[in-house]
């Protein structure tokens, strides 16, 4: 019975007095801040009362960020952060403002008012970004100057971007680059990518950065090596083919001629001993070879003097 009276009152006391959240809200908004700028994190106090704010709390994480009294006393270990609307304690607008704002202010926020009617608490995370700057190219001569390497430097920026390689056709050759990246002491990153084009004739060569959404913020293109060195790489690569070539053939000529020799010996060595070969058993299908036998052959009429058995068939 008296379980059941509990019961009835308690659901009676509920509906009769609201919680403070009813009375006093805080409505918070995240947002994006960039380095060097001010920032801004949207905050304001809600009640269907006439209420009064006699204290604000910015907190980032654990950590007091400002406390800001009715009275004018104010706390705060940074100067930078302070209430954006001067008239907050009328327009209820708590909003916190960060000058200069730094990559290392990003992160979650709570922000609590202290009202006549009870405290009230929001949260709001606060983002940041940082432009890169334009990339740095540099280029360094490899396997003795046959081969270019080339560097990619962007820093200062956050979050964490990518470079990106292309050809002057526009073919993405990214995956052929090496892109180390490094968080620097501030938290902003550096991104250093190193590339070999392979194809000169394919040059000019850029690199593009691209922030973490994908949108380019700079780029650099290398000319030293593709349009205006693009004939000389050429020539010269076919110059090596000829080059090649003519040690080819001239080796070839070389052996053809040992070959020769070698042949034209034996064959004077036969002339010597005719009794024991026959002439026509003398490699016929080289004609030249077939026609230097012969002049060194003495004249016919003389070899009928000397030996008139080869004559009479
Ligand atoms: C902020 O809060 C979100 C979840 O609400 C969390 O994922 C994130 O890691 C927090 N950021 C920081 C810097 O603590
Ligand atoms: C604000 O940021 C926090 C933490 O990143 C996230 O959990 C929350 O959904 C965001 N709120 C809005 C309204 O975008
Ligand atoms: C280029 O290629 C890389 C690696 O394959 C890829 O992650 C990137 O999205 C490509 N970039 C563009 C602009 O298509
Ligand atoms: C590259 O950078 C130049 C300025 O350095 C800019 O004018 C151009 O729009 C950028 N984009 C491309 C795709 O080349
Ligand atoms: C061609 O490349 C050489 C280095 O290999 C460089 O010194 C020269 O300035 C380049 N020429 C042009 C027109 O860019």
């Amino acid at each position: 019975m008296a379980s059941a009276i509990d019961i009835l009152l308690v659901g009676i006391f509920s509906v009769m007095v609201p919680s403070t959240a009813d009375f006093v809200t805080v409505k918070c908004q995240n947002s994006t801040g960039y380095s060097g700028q001010s920032s801004r994190l949207g905050c304001v106090v809600k009640s269907e009362y006439d209420i009064k704010i006699m204290q604000v709390f910015w907190k980032k994480g654990d950590i007091i960020v400002l406390s800001q009294k009715v009275d004018g006393g104010k706390q705060t270990e940074d100067e930078r952060f302070q209430l954006a609307d001067t008239n907050w304690m009328n327009s209820y607008d708590i909003s916190l403002l960060v000058k200069d704002t730094q990559i290392s202010d990003a992160g979650n926020y709570s922000c609590t008012a202290d009202t006549n009617r009870g405290v009230s608490k929001a949260s709001a995370a606060l983002h940041i970004k940082a432009k890169y700057t334009e990339p740095d190219m540099t280029s360094k001569d490899i396997k003795d100057g046959d081969t270019v390497e080339l560097t990619c430097v962007a820093s200062g920026g956050y979050p964490r971007g990518t470079v990106h390689w292309f050809d002057h056709l526009n073919t993405n050759w990214t995956r052929s680059a090496k892109t180390t990246v490094t968080q620097m002491d501030d938290e902003s990153f550096r991104l250093q990518s190193t590339f070999i084009p392979t194809d000169a004739s394919l040059g000019p060569y850029k690199c593009v950065v691209y922030n973490s959404e994908w949108k380019e913020e700079g780029n650099k293109t290398f000319d030293t090596i593709g349009k205006n060195n693009r004939t000389d790489k050429v020539i010269s690569g076919q110059t090596k083919n000829i080059a090649a070539g003519v040690v080819v053939i001239g080796s070839l000529i070389v052996g053809l001629l040992v070959a020769l020799l070698i042949f034209r010996r034996r064959s004077r060595r036969a002339l010597r001993r005719p009794s024991t070969q026959p002439m026509l058993g003398q490699c016929p299908d080289d004609p030249e070879a077939e026609a230097e036998e012969l002049n060194s052959r003495p004249p016919p009429y003389e070899e009928v003097h000397k030996d008139p058995l080869v004559k009479s068939p």
